[in-house]
């Protein structure tokens, strides 16, 4: 299982990186906006942290702003994964880009169905959202489970990202799934670090350790 970060922070990518567990990034529209700076600028550093895919998110609503927007995108970096939103319109810049070798990471995917659609379309990655599902009353992880086994029967190669993480059970109970990657954001990536018997354990050791001294 491949971990992602979901962030458009440097710092937090930064950090996590340096654990040596990460294998790429997400960012989206509203994460970039968060950061307050320049798009593509801030892509380019992420390029610089991270030797794996990158998300970048068009914004265009039609395919051929689509495809500009990605083509100027994919200039940057070899590991740049273009995201696209799971539309008509989206799929038809998805197959497109799919044919001219770049990357694609189609987003915003709510059914198996929409997910078939992406794979079909040539997508490198599909993202299911499994938090927002779970927001309305869904259960998210149930949709992961479906799209991983259809995706099994077919032997279809594009990899599924578990998306729209919001706590460390979400993390388990998608790796149960046998899913290819969680795109996790910083706080959750902390809260899996964290056990209340690993810090009491590590006090108690040090503590014996100075008695003996
Ligand atoms: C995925 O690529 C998205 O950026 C992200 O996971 C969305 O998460 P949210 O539903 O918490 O905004």
């Amino acid at each position: 299982m491949k971990f992602f970060i979901d962030t458009a922070n440097v710092d937090e990518i930064r950090e996590v990186a340096s654990w040596g567990i990460l294998d790429g990034v997400t960012t989206n529209p509203s994460l970039i906006a968060k950061e307050g700076r320049d798009f593509k600028e801030v892509i380019k550093e992420i390029t610089s942290i991270v030797d794996g895919p990158i998300s970048a998110e068009v914004i265009s609503e039609d395919s051929e702003g689509m495809l500009k927007e990605a083509r100027e995108l994919a200039k940057i970096h070899k590991n740049i994964t273009i995201k696209i939103p799971m539309t008509k319109e989206g799929l038809k810049a998805t197959s497109v880009l799919s044919k001219e070798g770049i990357k694609t990471n189609v987003t915003l995917i709510f059914s198996s169905n929409q997910a078939l659609l992406a794979a079909k379309a040539g997508a490198t990655f599909v993202s299911p959202f499994l938090g927002r599902l779970d927001d309305i009353g869904n259960e998210g992880v149930n949709l992961i489970q479906e799209i991983m086994d259809i995706f099994d029967i077919y032997g279809i190669e594009t990899e599924v990202i578990a998306a729209s993480i919001r706590h460390p059970l979400h993390v388990t109970e998608v790796a149960k799934t046998g899913v290819d990657i969680a795109t996790i954001p910083y706080g959750v990536f902390q809260k899996m670090l964290k056990h209340p018997l690993t810090d009491s354990g590590i006090e108690r050791f040090l503590k014996d350790w100075e008695s003996v001294k």
